[in-house]
């Protein structure tokens, strides 16, 4: 299998893992990036199963509207069933770094909301240690090089993210070089840098099952 057929199977698995959740009040979480993509487009066979989905990004909210989902604003929703996202690296205790593609703080939000976060990933993304994938921080743009300089003092190399603007109109700071070897301590350590929105750890609120695309067919990881 070649890594699109693998993201392709694990969007599809997805599906068939949450179908037993789908009711005329499910709501369903989305999530960002290229496997999120294709979990959006086996989630439009289903469409018809479920209520709604809140969307973790504009680019997700605009391509499950293209399907004919309606996408609703979190606020309106008590309770979700479910949240289906990729993921740039996960450890085996399914902690992740997120925030590749910049839309690490809603995710983290959506997936502070839902009940079962359900990762889907290629085996490309599974990691010994947390960190070889630069860590992304969302900061506020007047805080950028002061926290910059605290990464630095944390053990990390950040880097600019040039020429991009989250959704919430920030700025992302991609840590390179840094040893994650407590990531629940280091997840709360950054987030108490004034200035930070959030960083791509999620460790705190981890996934609650993996499910991972190998050559061979789709693992769960739990
Ligand atoms: C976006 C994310 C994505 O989940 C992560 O970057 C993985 O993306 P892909 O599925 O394209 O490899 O956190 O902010």
């Amino acid at each position: 299998m070649t890594q699109d057929e693998m993201k392709q199977a694990v969007a599809e698995a997805a599906v068939e893992r949450i179908r037993p959740l789908l009711n005329d009040d499910t709501v369903v979480g989305v999530g960002t990036g290229s496997t999120a993509n294709c979990f959006i487009d086996a989630l439009a066979g289903v469409k018809h199963l479920f209520a709604a989905a809140v969307a973790s990004s504009e680019a997700t909210a605009e391509r499950l509207r293209g399907h004919g989902i309606d996408v609703v604003d979190l606020n309106s929703v008590s309770e979700m069933a479910v949240y289906v996202d990729g993921a740039d690296e996960f450890d085996k205790h399914l902690h992740l770094v997120k925030g590749g593609g910049g839309a690490l703080t809603r995710e983290k939000i959506v997936a502070a909301v839902a009940k079962e976060f359900v990762c889907i990933v290629d085996s490309s993304k599974k990691v010994d240690l947390l960190g070889e994938f630069p860590l992304p921080v969302e900061v506020i743009p007047m805080a950028r090089s002061y926290v910059a300089r605290e990464l630095t003092k944390l053990g990390g190399m950040p880097v600019y993210r040039e020429g991009f603007v989250t959704d919430n109109g920030n700025v992302i700071l991609d840590v390179h070089d840094m040893e994650i070897l407590d990531p629940k301590g280091l997840e709360q350590q950054i987030n108490n840098i004034v200035g930070v929105v959030t960083n791509g750890l999620f460790a705190l609120r981890a996934a609650d099952v993996v499910l991972m695309g190998t050559p061979d067919g789709v693992e769960t990881l739990h």
